[in-house]
């Protein structure tokens, strides 16, 4: 048979009638304790405990084998590990994987509390941490320390959406430390828009608290490992308790049924709204990894394979208290929130000091204020009304 589309594998991926057990959907199997009939069966069952056995509730129940065995087959792993929450997922998968005396080297452009678990949590267990600019490529391997473990990628960086040269990155790093472990954050491209294993990283990590919930009802953590790093992984997960509920699990594989055709919406809208904010008066420059000019635009147009709904603008100028308050406070379809990746149009704003604290070693290239917007399911027109409305009231 020829290899499952993406739109196939999501829709299929995970629903074995094992999971399933006649119905549609997997079952919710709630448990902590999973009954054993013999001395015999408890025995199985703690020797497939790492393989798919029911065993016990913190090793997961049918509903959790179904998204973890979804989750390999779509990013092309050896394992996945469920996390109550992508700041979890994060946290945890860096510590399986470094002890006292290692370092880690992070872009610099990391979600802000992955920056804060680096300096704030690693550096109290003695793990050093230093940085490198998002665009580094080869020159990446200037970075890298003799007791280098961990490298962090992030792609596109947070907020200011730089696309990694993840080839070039991966190939530098293998050169002058074959045995560092490589992670990235992979929640913009969902897992699916890169296929971070197929590039040689070692384990990509998601908030699909983001795009594979999709709904901002929810909050899950997944890591999907290859062959090498999956069983430490997946026992230090374990050993540090870390779980989802079965109701969670349940919603995030149902998620990912409708992720190709959202993605694919989320990916038209937000590239038309990026191609009109380029050629607006008010805007000074657009970060959208899709459009041409946006940093790193080109390793995008390579090796992903479609573009979500998050970017960033920065405006001509830099608002006052009160522009800031009335161009945020009066949005018809974008809400201000934190998160992002459900079907809702969503909007926040930074200060350039706001971006250059969360960029160490780093300074910023702009002066403007920095607009940050998810472009939801809704109609374009309506919300490119809505961002001309904003426009007028900080004219
Ligand atoms: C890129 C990225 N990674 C990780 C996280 C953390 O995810 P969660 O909120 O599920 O802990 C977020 C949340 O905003 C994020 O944007």
């Amino acid at each position: 048979m020829t290899k499952k589309h993406i739109e196939t594998a999501l829709v299929n991926a995970g629903r074995s009638k094992r999971y399933t057990q006649g119905s549609v959907n997997s079952v919710i199997q709630r448990a902590s304790s999973l009954v054993f009939d013999s001395v015999a069966a408890k025995k199985a069952a703690t020797a497939g405990r790492a393989s798919g056995e029911l065993f016990y509730g913190r090793r997961g129940t049918l509903t959790h084998f179904s998204l973890q065995e979804a989750m390999c087959e779509l990013e092309g792993g050896a394992g996945c590990a469920l996390f109550p929450c992508g700041a979890a997922a994060v946290a945890n998968t860096i510590l399986a994987f470094v002890e006292q005396g290692d370092h880690v080297l992070v872009t610099n452009t990391a979600y802000e509390p992955t920056q804060d678990f680096c300096t704030k949590i690693l550096a109290k267990l003695g793990v050093t941490t230093s940085w490198f600019d998002p665009l580094a490529g080869a020159s990446i391997a200037d970075h890298i320390q003799p007791n280098t473990k961990v490298v962090f990628l992030e792609s596109p960086g947070s907020i200011t959406m730089e696309v990694h040269d993840v080839p070039a990155i991966v190939a530098a790093v293998r050169r002058v430390a074959p045995e560092a472990i490589i992670m990235i954050d992979n929640t913009w491209a969902a897992g699916v828009l890169f296929k971070a294993l197929d590039f040689g990283i070692d384990i990509s990590i998601q908030a699909g608290t983001k795009y594979l919930i999709g709904h901002s009802d929810g909050m899950v953590g997944t890591a999907v490992a290859n062959v090498r790093c999956w069983p430490q992984l997946r026992e230090n997960a374990y050993l540090m308790g870390q779980m989802l509920d079965a109701d969670t699990a349940y919603m995030t594989s149902r998620g990912l049924r409708t992720l190709a055709v959202r993605l694919r919406q989320h990916h038209e809208s937000s590239l038309k709204i990026a191609e009109w904010l380029a050629t607006h008066p008010q805007v000074a420059r657009v970060n959208h990894p899709a459009l041409p000019g946006s940093k790193g635009h080109e390793f995008w147009k390579r090796d992903f394979l479609g573009s979500s709904g998050l970017f960033s603008f920065i405006l001509n100028k830099r608002l006052n208290e009160a522009e800031f308050a009335a161009y945020l406070d009066n949005f018809d379809y974008f809400s201000m929130a934190y998160s992002w990746g459900g079907y809702e149009s969503l909007i926040l704003a930074n200060q350039p000091e706001e971006i250059a604290a969360i960029r160490p070693d780093a300074q910023v290239d702009f002066e403007g204020t920095l607009v940050r917007v998810h472009i939801g399911l809704e109609n374009v027109e309506d919300l490119i009304a809505d961002l001309e409305a904003g426009f007028g009231r900080i004219a």
